[in-house]
């Protein structure tokens, strides 16, 4: 591909910058209303919640803490398996916290039900997620997701924090890629 010409490699654009941010407006809104006068702290799963995280917080009225964790799902091909592997830790004690973890999209949601029971093994007062997008996959597990931005339909999508092979993570929108980018 041509690195520096990101737009032909694209499809179709899916949620516009606008679309994202205002969405992220009122999901600030509702999580200032739900943890007013508490210590929140805000997880951001790396690295596609690096975008969300970003704009989402910038967007809170409350004055938070964030830490990161970097996670990899085990799995044959492009299915994760529930089984998952920490590759960087927080660097915060959850005991007795309110944790918002903060992600970009739940497929399986495989991951999340992982994360969630891991967090919440650590004496946290509250562990709840906020995740940008939301596929329908998602509907099969019984992950409880506090916020969600978008349900999108089961494509591949990538910008916004989301990457194909490390690349498109810089798009300021939500988009699907042309056939050619995957070899087609
Ligand atoms: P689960 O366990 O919910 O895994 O199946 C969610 C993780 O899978 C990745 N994922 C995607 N990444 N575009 C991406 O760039 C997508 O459409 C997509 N769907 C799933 C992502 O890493 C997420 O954290
Ligand atoms: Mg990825």
């Amino acid at each position: 591909m041509d690195a520096h010409d990101m737009g032909k490699d694209l499809e179709k654009v899916l949620l516009t910058q606008e679309q994202i941010e205002d969405r992220l407006t009122e999901m600030a809104a509702q999580v200032d209303a739900d943890y007013a006068g508490k210590d929140l702290l805000l997880v951001g799963v790396l690295r596609g919640a690096v975008m969300v995280m970003a704009d989402l917080s910038r967007r809170l009225h409350l004055p938070v803490q964030m830490d990161w964790m970097a996670v990899s799902s085990y799995g044959s091909g492009t299915k994760s398996s529930g089984v998952v592997r920490i590759l960087k830790d927080l660097d915060t004690d959850l005991h007795g916290r309110d944790v918002l973890i903060v992600e970009d999209i739940i497929d399986s949601g495989l991951t999340l039900s992982w994360l969630l029971s891991n967090l919440r093994s650590r004496g946290p007062a509250s562990v709840e997620i906020a995740a940008l997008l939301r596929k329908p996959e998602a509907a099969k597990v019984p992950v409880d997701v506090r916020y969600v931005g978008f349900d999108i339909p089961t494509e591949f999508v990538v910008g916004y924090g989301l990457d194909y092979a490390e690349r498109y993570r810089n798009l300021p929108f939500v988009g699907t890629l042309a056939p050619h980018v995957y070899g087609g």
